[in-house]
C-alpha cells in the first residue's frame, strides 16, 4: 500500500513538473517554429562567442589540448556548437526533422563558407528559394510535386465518377500544374483549373499551360478566397496542418453529391467514402463525398 502511494505520488509530481516546464516554454518561447530554431542557433553562437576566448586562454587548455581537443580549429567549436543547438533542441521538444535541420544547418554554412561563392549566388538562391515556398510559414504547406501514379488514379477516378460528362475540377495548391495539365489533356471535355500561391510554382505552371495550348487556367492566390461552390471535383495535395481547415471550407461550400479528393492527407476524423491507393510508390487518394 505504502509503496504504492510513493510511487504514485512521484508520477503525480513528475507529470506536474513536465506540466510547469511545458507552460514556461510556452510563455518564455516564441510560437513560430522557424524563431524557436533561429533563438537556438543564435544562443549557442553567442554562448561560444562568449566562452571560447576564455577557454582558450584558460589553464585547461594545455589539458585539452593533450586530450587531442584543439581549441584554435574551428571545427573543435563547430562540434560544440553542434551538440548545443542539438540539446537545446531535444530540451524544448522541438519536432525530429527541426532538430536534423539544426545538425545539418551549421556543417552547411561553415562548408559553403570554405566555397567561398561570391555573395550574389546566395542572393538568386534566396530569391528562389522564396518564389518557389513564399508563404510557408504561413500556409504550413510547401511545394513538393505529386506522382504520375497519382495523376493516372485521378483520371481513372473522374472516368467511373462521370464517364463522358463534363466536370469542373480544381487543384488547390496547384504547384508547377503537373495534375491540371494532365487530366485536361486525358478529359478535354472538363473545365480543369488550378490555383496556386507561390509565384515560381505558378509561373512555370502558366508558362507550361501557355505553351502546350492547355486550356487549363491557372490563377496565382490563396484557395481560401475562392469560393468552392462552383466545382465538382476539388482535388489537394497538402498537408497535415491545414486539413481541418480546408474540410470545414469544403463542408460549407461545396454542393452535394461533389467529391473532394485528398492525396496523402485524411481529413482526421472523418471517414474516407473510398479509400485508393494508386501505386506502391504513390500515397493513398482520399474521396470525400459531400452528403
Ligand atoms: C504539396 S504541393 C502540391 C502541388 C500539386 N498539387 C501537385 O499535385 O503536384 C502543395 C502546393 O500548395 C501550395 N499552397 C499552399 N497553401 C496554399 C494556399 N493557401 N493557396 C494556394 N496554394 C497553396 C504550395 O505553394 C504548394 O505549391
Amino acid at each position: 500500500m505504502f509503496k504504492k502511494g510513493v510511487v504514485m505520488h512521484s508520477v503525480t509530481s513528475g507529470a506536474g513538473f513536465a506540466l510547469l516546464r511545458g507552460q514556461f516554454l510556452q510563455r518564455v518561447l516564441p510560437q513560430k517554429l522557424w524563431s524557436q530554431a533561429l533563438l537556438i542557433q543564435l544562443s549557442s553562437v553567442l554562448l561560444i562567442t562568449c566562452v571560447s576566448p576564455a577557454v582558450i586562454n584558460s589553464v585547461f587548455a594545455f589539458e585539452l589540448r593533450s586530450l587531442g581537443i584543439h581549441l584554435e580549429h574551428g571545427l573543435t567549436w563547430l562540434l560544440l556548437h553542434v551538440v548545443l543547438v542539438s540539446v537545446m533542441a531535444a530540451a524544448i521538444r522541438m519536432p525530429v526533422w527541426w532538430r536534423w535541420i539544426h545538425l545539418v544547418f551549421p556543417i552547411a554554412v561553415t562548408l559553403m563558407q570554405a566555397l567561398a561563392l561570391p555573395a550574389s549566388v546566395y542572393l538568386g538562391g534566396f530569391i528562389i528559394t522564396l518564389a518557389l515556398y513564399w508563404s510557408v510559414h504561413n500556409t504550413r504547406v510547401p511545394f513538393y510535386p505529386s506522382f504520375p501514379a497519382t495523376w493516372r488514379a485521378m483520371h481513372h477516378l473522374l472516368e467511373q465518377q462521370a464517364g463522358d460528362d463534363s466536370l469542373r475540377v480544381l487543384d488547390i495548391g496547384s504547384g508547377i500544374g503537373d495534375l491540371p495539365l494532365f487530366l485536361a489533356k486525358q478529359r478535354p471535355h472538363d473545365r480543369v483549373s488550378g490555383i496556386e500561391i507561390a509565384p515560381l510554382p505558378w509561373l512555370i505552371s502558366f508558362i507550361r499551360a501557355t505553351f502546350s495550348g492547355s486550356a487549363v487556367n491557372f490563377t496565382l492566390g490563396n484557395y481560401q478566397q475562392l469560393h468552392f461552390a462552383e466545382q465538382d471535383v476539388i482535388f489537394a495535395y497538402l498537408s497535415p496542418a491545414v486539413m481541418e481547415d480546408v474540410w470545414q471550407k469544403v463542408c460549407r461550400e461545396m454542393r452535394s453529391g461533389t467529391c473532394f479528393i485528398s492525396s496523402e492527407f485524411a481529413v482526421p476524423d472523418v471517414t474516407a467514402t473510398h479509400i485508393i491507393y494508386p501505386g506502391i510508390h504513390a500515397p493513398a487518394l482520399y474521396l470525400y463525398r459531400l452528403p
